[in-house]
């Protein structure tokens, strides 16, 4: 089975089962410009034919990052069914278009911050931007927001996914799927 078949599987079963707030929320990892590996929580948009759906700031600090190196890695856990999916890809950024859909989907409050705020950058007082954040709301008056051209989204096309589920008997069921030469390749690994 092709392993984004089998993701979108596991994943809709977690959907199913869990109560959390965000359930599609994932741990991100970059390759750090000081050599240290850097990780944050975002939210997968989407699972399309390529690969995976992320949205942000393009800007920041994960956005410079992966301007620098596209190999990334996104990982979940998943209490609920006892899983966990861990995938290495290149991130790729999603064209114009997509990006202006996916910001068009964001709540107003959302789409309010990524206009005013420079995500990562230090600032000496908050209330600078709770200015900014209430100019622009009334200013717009409830009207369409433009997507700034710092915010887009990247599409991790996967390289290696490897999906492990938590077995009673600590003989964990760990399947790792890798692209060679544009085939996927399944292996079984010791847990
Ligand atoms: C559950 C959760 C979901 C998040 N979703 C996103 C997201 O989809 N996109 C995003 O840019 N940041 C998201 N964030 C915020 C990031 O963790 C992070 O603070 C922000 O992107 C800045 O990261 P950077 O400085 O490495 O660029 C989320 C945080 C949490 C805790």
């Amino acid at each position: 089975m092709n392993p984004i078949e089998h993701f979108k599987i596991w994943f809709l079963e977690q959907i199913e089962n869990t109560g959390v707030k965000i359930p599609n929320a994932c741990c991100l990892s970059t390759i750090g410009l000081d050599g240290f590996p850097n990780a944050r929580f975002i939210s997968l948009k989407e699972i399309t034919n390529d690969g995976f759906i992320i949205t942000g700031t393009l800007t920041s600090r994960k956005g410079n990052e992966i301007w620098h190196s596209n190999n990334v890695a996104l990982t979940f856990w998943w209490a609920e069914t006892d899983r966990q999916v861990r995938i290495q890809g290149e991130a790729a950024m999603v064209s114009e278009e997509v990006a202006d859909n996916y910001f068009a989907e964001r709540n107003r409050e959302s789409q309010i911050v990524s206009i005013i705020s420079q995500q990562g950058d230090e600032i000496s007082v908050i209330e600078e931007l709770v200015e900014k954040y209430n100019a622009l709301d009334s200013e717009s008056n409830g009207k369409y927001l433009k997507r700034p051209d710092n915010w887009g989204g990247y599409c991790i096309s996967p390289v290696r996914i490897e999906f492990m589920e938590f077995n009673s008997s600590r003989l964990h069921d760990r399947k790792l799927y890798e692209l060679v030469n544009n085939e996927w390749v399944l292996k079984q690994l010791q847990p």
